[in-house]
């Protein structure tokens, strides 16, 4: 069992290796924040088959969406609404393993079971936030947290 757990992880890792390196190549030669934002979804939308996986901005006082991958979504969500808005607030990466449980929750779909959401920040303000739904149960972890904060520390 912890065998087959290092395996699998083991192989999410090497998956999120490889499109970092990916992303590398993509934004070294891309300066628009919307098309890079556009493909880096599509990127990890289908490296990993998750529900929705896209952007918000921040632009004046709420988060716009922005470019993604999966189906329709909220247009709009205010400061410190939701997982998104909390992201926002706290200039942190939130990781929700249950939405149910989480206060507050945006539930742009019953589908939706768990979510992580990394802030984009850019001169020390968040810029956008990446938001990625799973229709399973903790489908995130430190793992994911840790390469989705690279992959957008390249926007
Ligand atoms: N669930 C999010 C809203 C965005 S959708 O899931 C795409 C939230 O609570 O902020």
């Amino acid at each position: 069992m912890a065998e087959e757990l290092q395996i699998s992880q083991g192989g999410k890792d090497e998956k999120y290796a490889l499109l970092y390196k990916q992303i590398v190549a993509l934004v070294e030669n891309e300066d628009d924040a919307i098309a890079n934002m556009a493909n880096v979804a599509a990127m990890i939308h289908t490296t990993f088959g998750f529900w929705w996986t896209g952007f918000y901005r921040v632009i004046d006082s709420e988060l716009i969406l922005g470019p993604f991958q999966g189906p329709l979504a909220c247009s709009r969500i205010a400061y410190g609404r939701g997982v998104c808005g909390t992201a926002w607030k706290e200039a942190m990466t939130q990781v929700v393993p249950d939405v149910e449980k989480f206060p507050g929750h945006i539930a742009c779909s019953s589908a939706s079971k768990s979510e992580i959401v990394v802030p984009v920040i850019k001169n020390g303000e968040v810029a956008a936030v990446l938001d990625i739904d799973s229709e399973h149960l903790a489908t995130f972890d430190a793992t994911d947290k840790l390469w989705l904060e690279r992959i957008v520390g390249l926007l």
